[in-house]
């Protein structure tokens, strides 16, 4: 009996010892899915986006706010394997989105331009990157009005002429690395305000967020409302994970320590939602009316993976723990319950996301950016463990 107990012991030593996710057997097979992706679509016109309700690829035009993620997927494959095929393909992707530097009718210039152009300058420093970024960034600044202070979302949300989602917080990084490259301050100022006025008008006291705050024209707030959640105060799943990136971007760029308490609340409440399933990939909402009857969402689940990879370096007493669930959510998503076998999926990497569930779009789908932050939380997975800061 002895022997067998200190069998079990061993074997789980080994099991904690070992390093469960293997990034380089990730990124070989990543590598295989994304060379049939990039044969099914020649014209970079048509960016992979999702799959349709009839099961065909559902592509998009570079006005679509995910156009930047397929070029930025593909600079994560070329960071990883440092082969020029992958230089190649992600310039041509990356370059395809170079006329949105000109757009102000959207918010999400921090998607489009900085996923493919910013990493795509981090990797190469290619001096043609840098003029579009800064273009990109003064048109995202047209949409920050000072009297609200809020960079406004959407033009229009049911009666509401400045609707301001929790998503929004993911183009700070964007304004953040225009501020230092111009020495343009206002970037950086606007970075601030709009944390600060998300901070205060999007979050509950749980530290759960609202999806659409709609502002009158003196910035105060007309109404909390939802688009893509459950109801209006429901927990969308995104929604969550957006905010806690964005808030771990705000610690990062500013090193304010109320932006690293609001990530770590964030966090927590994530963490230690009952309705978090045991493999830690969410439910689309966490107040979704008929959980556990509800679809997962890999691509939040992809999303607060990686933000967790970050918040975890900053220490504290729960650093062990975002990392070992960011671990735990990071296993999941490669085991076959989410990640596609090789030619199918429409050659995405994971399955299972939930774009817009009230609008019935994207539901249980591939979806594009689930698999570029699923390659991001590997590589900054892979950059811990060669640190050695944490052990799995
Ligand atoms: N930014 C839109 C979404 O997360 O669906």
């Amino acid at each position: 009996m002895k022997r067998y107990v200190l069998l079990f012991l061993l074997i789980g030593h080994m099991a904690i010892a070992q390093t469960p996710i293997d990034v380089n057997k990730e990124f070989a097979f990543a590598t295989q899915q994304y060379g049939l992706m990039l044969k099914s679509h020649p014209d970079t016109t048509k960016f992979p986006q999702s799959t349709k309700p009839d099961g065909t690829p559902d592509d998009r035009k570079s006005d679509w706010w995910c156009s930047g993620f397929f070029g930025g997927s593909l600079w994560y494959l070329y960071e990883r394997t440092n082969d020029p095929v992958w230089k190649e393909a992600a310039h041509k992707w990356t370059m395809a989105v170079a006329k949105e530097q000109y757009n102000t009718g959207t918010h999400d210039l921090g998607f489009m331009l900085y996923c493919p152009f910013g990493n795509g300058y981090r990797l190469t420093k290619n001096a043609a990157y840098k003029p579009i970024m800064l273009t990109g960034a003064k048109s995202l600044s047209t949409r920050f009005d000072p009297k609200v202070g809020v960079i406004k979302s959407w033009n229009k949300f049911q009666t509401y002429n400045y609707p301001v989602i929790i998503d929004n917080m993911m183009n700070l990084e964007f304004l953040f690395w225009a501020a230092k490259t111009s020495g343009n301050k206002e970037f950086r100022d606007i970075c601030l305000t709009h944390a600060d006025n998300t901070l205060k008008n999007h979050y509950r006291p749980d530290y759960s967020s609202y999806h659409v705050i709609c502002y009158n024209p003196d910035g105060t707030v007309a109404a909390k409302k939802t688009a893509q959640g459950a109801a209006d105060n429901s927990a969308w799943a995104r929604g969550q994970a957006w905010g806690l990136y964005g808030y771990t971007v705000m610690y990062r760029e500013t090193k304010d320590p109320k932006y690293l308490a609001q990530a770590r609340h964030i966090a927590d409440f994530y963490l230690k939602h009952p309705n978090l399933p045991a493999d830690k990939i969410p439910y689309w909402d966490f107040n979704a009316p008929n959980i556990p009857n509800e679809e997962r969402d890999a691509s939040a689940g992809a999303i607060t993976a990686s933000a967790l990879l970050e918040l975890c370096t900053y220490g504290g007493p729960s650093a062990k723990t975002y990392y070992q669930s960011a671990v735990k959510m990071l296993e999941s998503l490669a085991s076959p319950a989410y990640k596609a076998t090789l030619g199918e999926n429409n050659n995405f990497i994971l399955k299972h996301s939930v774009g817009s569930k009230p609008q019935k779009s994207e539901v249980n789908t591939p979806i594009v950016y689930a698999d570029y932050y699923y390659l991001e939380a590997l590589l900054r997975y892979d950059a811990l463990n060669k640190k050695g800061s944490f052990k799995s």
